[in-house]
């Protein structure tokens, strides 16, 4: 191997262990606190509620037509509840008009509702144990974020207690037995 040939290898070693170097001290800096809670980033705690209430489900028992319209429905009407009602052995449920639950309530009651099932008052099928998973911030976010789009007073039918049908169309969610066929 010639001199210059030498040079230009060992040079190029260097680099790459400089490249290396660097990006060490890169992944490093971007890896996540094992102590630091998972939270989702944005450009604000409203625009982390936003993507949250899309991805984490929350539409498609609190928006109106949500599923059926693949999430196409105007800002101005989401989250002011579902009028098809869920019924269960909890009786009836409707997902809420969150819009007006947050007109309502302080961002510390909305934490503590989605962190104890509502007191364990909280019916089905609300994801109630998924829900008190939420990072604290991520919680708050997901306030902030309904309370921004302002009351919307759509009123929902009531619920109905265990063993009573609703008078409203409803997504019977009991488990049928299919015999085994
Ligand atoms: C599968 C349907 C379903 C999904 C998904 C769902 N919810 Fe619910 N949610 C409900 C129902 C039904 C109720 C009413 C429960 C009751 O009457 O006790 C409810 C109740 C609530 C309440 C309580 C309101 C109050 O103070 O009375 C909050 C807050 C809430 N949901 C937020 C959310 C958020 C945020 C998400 C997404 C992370 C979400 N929900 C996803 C069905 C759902």
């Amino acid at each position: 191997m010639t001199r210059s040939r030498l040079i230009l290898l060992t040079g190029s070693l260097a680099a790459c262990a400089l490249v290396a170097a660097i990006s060490a001290t890169t992944a490093t800096a971007r890896a996540p606190r094992q102590d630091t809670p998972p939270f989702v980033s944005a450009s604000s705690p409203i625009a982390a509620g936003e993507y949250l209430m899309v991805v984490a489900s929350c539409h498609d028992c609190h928006t109106a037509g949500w599923t059926e319209k693949k999430g196409n429905v105007p800002k101005a009407d989401q989250l002011t509840g579902n009028p098809v009602g869920y019924y269960g052995a909890w009786g009836t449920a409707y997902g809420k008009n969150l819009r007006q639950v947050a007109d309502r309530q302080s961002e510390d009651h909305w934490v503590e509702v989605m962190r104890t099932a509502d007191g364990g008052e909280g019916k089905l099928p609300m994801p109630w144990h998924d829900a008190a998973k939420f990072t604290e911030k991520d919680l708050r976010a997901m306030y902030q974020y309904t309370k921004s789009l302002g009351p919307n007073p759509v009123r929902l039918p009531r619920g109905t207690k265990p063993g009573v049908k609703p008078t409203t169309a409803y997504i019977d969610l009991t488990v049928h037995d299919s015999g085994g066929k």
